[in-house]
């Protein structure tokens, strides 16, 4: 059911890729909620993924950019002011890659270019689209923006590799930028620190099946769907969450905030050899 959150409000959604993509959902429910969206991939994402088809779902258009590059992102403000006339409400940044945990390499033995990369593609891209987003001057006051990150940054996976800092690296962009943009321009920054979710980024995490159900049995509500984060990624570009900024916000049914929990106990409980 729609309560029409966003009417009149318009975004640029980075990062679906197919239909299990945070930002997929994101997409549909932001529309739902009467929004209008451009959409946004790497190039290489939008001819191997299925963008076409959410894009016709929510009547957007599709703008490339790899969200390594300053001058993709310029020209996607340009272009999106242009499509959706006028500045935009909201911006997701649904965004994650480390070469490292592609290629199995280990933490402890880091390949350091593919480590850049991580850090570039997944940490220093948050700046880079807010930087291009306040010199187009493309987001109207109390604007949101939104990041996806996730408990590594501050707790050890050890399967999570390089992205654990990368994690680090945007959660505190989200507090520094937050900091300038709302000073100039009221405009919000925030991190949802979203529970393991079975997506093309989450699967590629080594132990991934594991760690989603340790954190099935720790979370006292279960682990967050894609879908229960679309809908908290609505709400926080709604103006109900108009004086939240600058914050890392846990949608993890608990997770963060659970020591252990009576049914991992039970898993850990050794048989009875007497
Ligand atoms: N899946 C999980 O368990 C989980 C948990 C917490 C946080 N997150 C975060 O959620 C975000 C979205 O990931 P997802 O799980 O939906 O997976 P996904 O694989 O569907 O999305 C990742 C997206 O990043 C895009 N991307 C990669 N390199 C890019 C570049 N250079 N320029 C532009 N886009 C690029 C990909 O094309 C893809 O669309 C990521 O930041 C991820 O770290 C995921």
């Amino acid at each position: 059911m729609s309560n029409q959150l966003l009417k009149g409000k318009k975004g640029i959604i980075f990062g679906a890729l197919d239909e299990r993509s945070i930002a997929w959902k994101t997409a549909l429910v932001a529309v739902a909620e009467g929004a209008e969206i451009v959409l946004t991939n790497a190039p290489i994402a939008l001819r191997m993924g299925k963008i076409n088809e959410l894009a016709k779902a929510c009547n957007a258009q599709v703008i490339g950019a790899d969200a390594t590059s300053d001058a993709d992102l310029d020209a996607l403000m340009v272009k999106s002011m242009e499509v959706l006339g006028g500045k935009v409400d909201f911006i997701l940044h649904s965004i994650g890659m480390s070469p490292n945990v592609r290629k199995n390499i280990e933490y402890t033995n880091t390949n350091h270019e593919n480590f850049l990369k991580t850090l570039d593609i997944s940490a220093l891209s948050l700046h880079r689209v807010l930087q291009a987003a306040m010199k187009a001057d493309a987001i109207n006051e109390w604007g949101s923006v939104l990041a996806l990150s996730y408990i590594a940054a501050q707790r050890t996976f050890p399967g999570y590799n390089d992205m654990a800092d990368a994690k680090a690296v945007l959660e505190s962009i989200a507090r520094s930028f937050g900091y300038h943009y709302g000073f100039a321009k009221k405009v919000r920054v925030n991190t949802v620190s979203q529970s393991p979710t079975v997506t093309t980024a989450g699967s590629g995490v080594s132990g991934f099946d594991v760690f989603y159900n340790y954190a099935e049995k720790m979370s006292p509500l279960g682990n967050a769907s894609a879908e229960d984060c679309a809908k908290f990624c609505a709400m926080m570009f709604s103006d109900f969450t108009r004086m939240v900024t600058m914050q890392n916000l846990f949608h993890d049914g608990g997770f963060s905030n659970t020591g252990v929990s009576s049914l991992v106990i039970e898993s850990m409980k050794q048989p009875d050899n007497a």
